[in-house]
């Protein structure tokens, strides 16, 4: 496999026309090997990247380990409280020194030769040290520590020592949607224990951009657009809401006012019983943010992507997913749900059934969403059509939740940082990121 740093330019993989107000992308970008290897060097490499949730590591000693673009870590709480991320890979000869996914830990000892390191990264314990000689030193074996923060709550690492951005710099306009969700509880959010790993066999990008597009949900969610009928909610509307550009690659959709919501907006889909709970919440929250912003943050839907591989479905339960790349054909998913920690319990249960029934893997949404992933790569293997299209909304100034302008946001970042760009706006598209920043 060769790994070209520059594309030619003249056979460019993104075609961003805004003249013609087309927008093409050559389906090369889901299938070539060469595109996904870059892709892991390009920008997985160096951009901030998605691990987990503080609420994950609640206390001293708590533990995660997962891979985070395609690296083993460990995210840590020290018993001095810091979180902190660590390469899961021993100083001695690089064995996993946690095989668990989570846990608690006053110390992670490696199944290889027992070398012990603290929870706060220090090499502890060498078994018969009169092997060495006066030159070894603990201090030098202690775990590699990699960059991380948080933003309210939601812990990112980066791989790229040189990675010029703070993460809320990073994050750009994805912070005002992050806000959003952390102001679900004055006590803060956790994710619900537990997580569903699954997968496509299709190419990540292609989960990213199903996750923003609400073009497709009456068509391809047909059942469950007709089971929320049958309960008496009101499914999505066809048209309406809006989409935005969040900058450096982040995108949203945020659909209009009168979905069902758990959170703070009671409708006949939900039983009678929780209805007086839901609405002391809903007041609770406009004495909190005032009328407006309370209606913004408890009855409309949201669906936020964060470049590159991190989606917030914010609607009916909250799913955050981390999606994977494995190899230019595959991905793997990683789900789990976000809660207020104060929630009522009852409430908490309607949460998480309505989490599995639509979001999960085995709900009404997500298997259609999958499949037609599968269906999209197994369509790019006929290799006659060459591009896929992603111009809707491009005829607007604010594009609706309907139109493609977050996933356009996407390919723009991916394709700046493709050609080794830092990422800054260019010039020309101003006067589509203008028009959703009026919003
Ligand atoms: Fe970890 Fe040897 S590889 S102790
Ligand atoms: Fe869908």
């Amino acid at each position: 496999m060769t790994i070209e740093l520059q594309p030619p330019v003249d056979d460019p993989i993104v075609v961003d026309d805004l003249e013609r107000l087309s927008f093409r992308v050559d389906r090369r970008a889901y299938t070539d090997d060469d595109v996904a290897a870059q892709e892991m060097a390009k920008i997985f490499d160096r951009c901030w990247l998605y691990l987990g949730h503080e609420s994950e590591v609640p206390e001293p000693g708590s533990y995660v380990s997962r891979d985070v673009g395609g690296r083993p870590v460990v995210m840590s709480r020290g018993s001095d409280g810091q979180v902190r991320v660590f390469a899961n890979s021993c100083t001695h000869r690089g064995a996993l020194i946690c095989s668990q996914p989570a846990g608690q830990a006053k110390s992670f000892r490696c199944p290889y030769h027992d070398w012990t390191f603290s929870n706060q990264g220090d090499l502890v314990g060498v078994p018969i040290p009169d092997g060495y000689g006066p030159g070894f030193r603990k201090a030098d074996f202690g775990l590699a520590q990699h960059r991380s923060d948080s933003y309210r709550g939601f812990v990112f690492v980066t791989f790229d020592p040189e990675q010029p951005r703070t993460l809320t710099e990073y994050l750009a306009g994805a912070t005002e949607y992050l806000d959003l969700i952390d102001d679900q509880s004055e006590v803060g959010m956790e994710v619900i224990q537990g997580a569903q790993l699954h997968g496509a066999q299709a190419n990540w990008k292609l989960m990213m951009e199903n996750s923003v597009d609400i073009y497709h949900f009456r068509a391809l969610h047909k059942r469950y657009v007709s089971y929320m009928q049958s309960l008496g909610s009101v499914p999505p509307r066809r048209r309406g809401g809006f989409g935005r550009s969040l900058g450096l690659g982040h995108g949203a959709n945020e659909l209009p006012p009168a979905a069902a919501r758990p959170l703070a907006h009671w409708t006949p889909m939900f039983p009678e019983e929780v209805r007086p709970s839901i609405e002391a919440t809903a007041a609770r929250f406009v004495e909190r943010f005032g009328a407006e912003h309370a209606e913004r943050i408890t009855g409309t839907n949201r669906a936020l992507l964060i470049f590159p591989n991190l989606l917030i479905i914010d609607a009916i339960a909250i799913t955050i997913r981390k999606i994977d790349p494995i190899g230019a054909d595959r991905m793997a998913i990683t789900s789990v749900a976000l809660a207020p920690k104060d929630e009522d319990p009852e409430i908490r249960e309607l949460r998480k059934s309505h989490y599995l029934t639509f979001l999960g893997p085995a709900g009404f949404a997500t298997p259609d969403d999958i499949e037609i992933v599968e269906s999209c790569q197994r369509g790019y293997g006929n290799r006659t059509v060459r591009y896929s299209d992603l111009s809707r909304g491009m005829n607007k100034e604010i594009p609706e939740t309907t139109d493609e302008l977050p996933a356009r946001e996407f390919w723009r970042q991916w394709d700046r940082l493709m050609h080794g760009d830092d990422g800054h706006f260019e010039a020309a598209h101003q006067a589509e990121l203008e028009g959703a920043e009026q919003l």
